[in-house]
């Protein structure tokens, strides 16, 4: 398999993030919902028209993967919305970090984690949160590593369904 590669991604790649976008979520979390409940937050969160906003913002950025050709992981990052009490303005946030389970568990995870937390902290150090899914072992131990912390919870919603979320902070 060629190694992936990562880009930034352009406003010409709005249909292609939200493709890839409702791919990953469905394929990581998809059974955890209703069925009619994944689909309308899909069709929200993962609409063309979202993604283009999120291209055209200037305080975000977003990361495409691609391999033989085709898009297959995603990241997206800018500033920090997560519900806790010390998040200010001056705050970063990795919003999403996505790769398809065929291309996962080869480094690829970790060189988009690196160029996000690199763009996030390129005018120098800052407060950078994530929030992750309470079960989601895997990525809490990758963001761990990087140090981050636990600081809160909170419930991310999808339709009738309320996850448990961790929210981690680094610095
Ligand atoms: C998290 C993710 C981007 C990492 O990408 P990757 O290419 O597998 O990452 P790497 O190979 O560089 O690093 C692997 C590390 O990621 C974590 N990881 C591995 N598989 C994972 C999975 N299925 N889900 C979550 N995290 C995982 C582990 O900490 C792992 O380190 P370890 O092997 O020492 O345990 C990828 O696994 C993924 O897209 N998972 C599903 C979506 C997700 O959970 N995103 C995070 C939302 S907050």
């Amino acid at each position: 398999m060629t190694t992936p590669t990562i880009r930034r991604a352009t406003p010409a790649d709005a249909e292609a993030l939200s493709r890839i976008g409702a791919e990953t979520f469905s394929e990581t979390f998809g059974h955890l919902y209703p069925p009619q409940d994944l689909a309308t937050f899909l069709e929200t969160a993962y609409a063309v028209e979202t993604s283009r906003r999120d291209l055209a913002d200037p305080d975000k950025a977003v990361w495409l993967v691609e391999a033989g050709g085709a898009v297959v992981g995603h990241a997206l990052a800018g500033p920090c919305d997560l519900p806790h009490d010390e998040v200010t303005t001056t705050c970063g946030e990795l919003k999403r970090l996505y790769i398809l389970k065929a291309f996962q568990g080869g480094g690829t995870g970790s060189r988009l984690l690196a160029e996000t937390l690199a763009w996030l902290e390129r005018d120098g150090p800052r407060r950078l949160w994530i929030g992750v899914w309470s079960e989601n072992f895997g990525a809490q131990r990758l963001y761990g590593r990087l140090g981050f912390e636990k600081v809160g919870e909170y419930h991310f919603i999808v339709g009738e369904t309320r996850d448990r979320e961790f929210i981690l902070r680094r610095g």
